[in-house]
């Protein structure tokens, strides 16, 4: 049997990776540690956590006694970190924050992982390793910078991190890869485009515009909303890390990404159309929308459209293109991205539209004032 340590498994990501093992393995074991930060949500794993395979357990990455009681508790075969502040536009207003949980959090559980996974040393002086074990980093590909109009980001582009998060991450790589050369510490990390997918914190783009709709409120985009970005359906990215975690080869770093490059402007469009799409094939759907106009006796859906659109202020050092060439992982591993973008946004939405409950529970806490300080700007 393996046992599991996922990190931030509470949160969109983590928590889609603890559903795909509890229900790929059966003979296996997932401990969740997460400190429930306004990002990770019990909600969105209460039904894996009842599962007696899946345990949580509250609590932060960067607590030096925690992780070792863990390891000694559990005995760990993989460490699968994804815990992380994760949003650039909040790095912009507090970066020690996310110097602190990404940088030092991983440094941290890299220390306990090599405090309990060392069986001796070798005759060059190097430790050596318990059999099958290996800590893998769930990193970005933010951490390449920016693109123009052309090229790809591959395993072999300079590091060039321009968001205190993407710095933060770039960091926390290199650490990773520096316990890989000094203490021959078996690691791996993979490097994802954009994720979407249920589950996803609606202060990211697809999420947020998704709420605002919703709510009759406006649509903000940044600048002129030609920055693209490249979409993965979340449940891939969790394929390829699992390939990863089982197969990759130790101190390698992989890419992930599905060539789906889209700009701002058109995943706002197309949420646009998609939602009016879904209401007006199944009209019970209009039941969600806060706002309600009735006309002819039925909820209107006239009023959702491009007109909400709002141009606001541009993200200071905001990245114009990111894009992944994934070649790698597909030619060593067999990875392939399984949902396409017109089924994957469909399904998205859907879910959203079933899960209002999940969306005013993680939006109840201190959402409404974050919203209010970064938009009334
Ligand atoms: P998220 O913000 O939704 O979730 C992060 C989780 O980490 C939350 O549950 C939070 O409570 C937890 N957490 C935060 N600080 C913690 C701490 N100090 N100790 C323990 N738990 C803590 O993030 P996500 O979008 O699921 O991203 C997960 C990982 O994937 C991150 O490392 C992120 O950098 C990386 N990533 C994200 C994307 C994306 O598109 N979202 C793309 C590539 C890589
Ligand atoms: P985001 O979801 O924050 O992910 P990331 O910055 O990590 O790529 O943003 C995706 C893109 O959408 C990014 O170019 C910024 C832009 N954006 C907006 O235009 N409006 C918004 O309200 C948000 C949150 C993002």
């Amino acid at each position: 049997m393996k046992t599991y340590l996922v990190t931030g498994g509470a949160g969109f990501i983590g928590a889609s990776f603890v559903k795909l093992l509890l229900k790929q393995y059966t003979d296996i074991r997932v401990v969740v540690l997460d400190a429930l930060t306004y990002a990770g949500n019990l909600g969105t794993i209460v039904s894996d956590i009842e599962d007696p395979r899946c345990e949580f357990v509250k609590g932060d990455i960067c607590d030096k006694v925690l992780a070792d009681e863990l390891f000694v508790k559990y005995n760990f075969n993989y460490v699968v970190n994804f815990a992380a502040e994760s949003h650039v536009d909040r790095s912009i207003e507090n970066p020690q924050l996310f110097l602190i949980t990404n940088i030092l959090g991983t440094q941290n559980l890299l220390d306990a992982a090599r405090k309990h996974w060392v069986t001796g040393k070798d005759e060059n002086g190097y430790p050596t390793w318990k059999e099958g074990v290996k800590f893998h980093q769930v990193s970005t590909d933010e951490v390449y910078g920016s693109l123009g109009a052309e090229g790809y980001f591959t395993e072999t582009t300079p590091l060039d991190p321009r968001s205190p998060y993407s710095a933060s991450k770039t960091s926390a790589d290199l650490f990773v890869q520096a316990y890989n050369e000094t203490f021959k510490m078996p690691v791996t990390t993979t490097r994802c485009s954009n994720n979407y997918g249920p589950y996803h914190f609606p202060e990211k783009l697809i999420p947020l515009i998704i709420k605002n709709i919703l709510e009759g409120k406006s649509l903000p985009v940044y600048g002129d909303g030609t920055n693209v970005r490249d979409w993965l359906y979340v449940e891939d990215h969790c394929k390829a890390i699992d390939m990863v975690v089982n197969n990759g080869r130790v101190g390698q770093v992989y890419n992930v990404g599905g060539h789906n490059e889209k700009q701002n402007i058109e995943i706002v469009m197309l949420t646009i159309s998609t939602i009016r799409d879904l209401m007006t094939e199944t009209p019970a759907y209009r039941e969600v929308l806060k706002k309600k106009e009735i006309i002819n006796g039925e909820i209107s859906i006239e009023w959702i459209n491009e007109n909400l659109i709002t141009y606001v202020a541009d993200r200071l050092g905001h990245d114009q293109r990111y894009a992944i060439d994934p070649t790698k992982i597909k030619n060593e591993l067999g990875w392939v991205p399984e949902t396409m973008f017109a089924e994957g946004i469909v399904k998205t939405i859907r879910w959203y539209l079933e899960n209002q409950a999940w969306v005013e529970e993680v939006a109840s806490g201190d959402y409404q004032k974050y919203y209010d300080k970064m938009y009334s700007k």
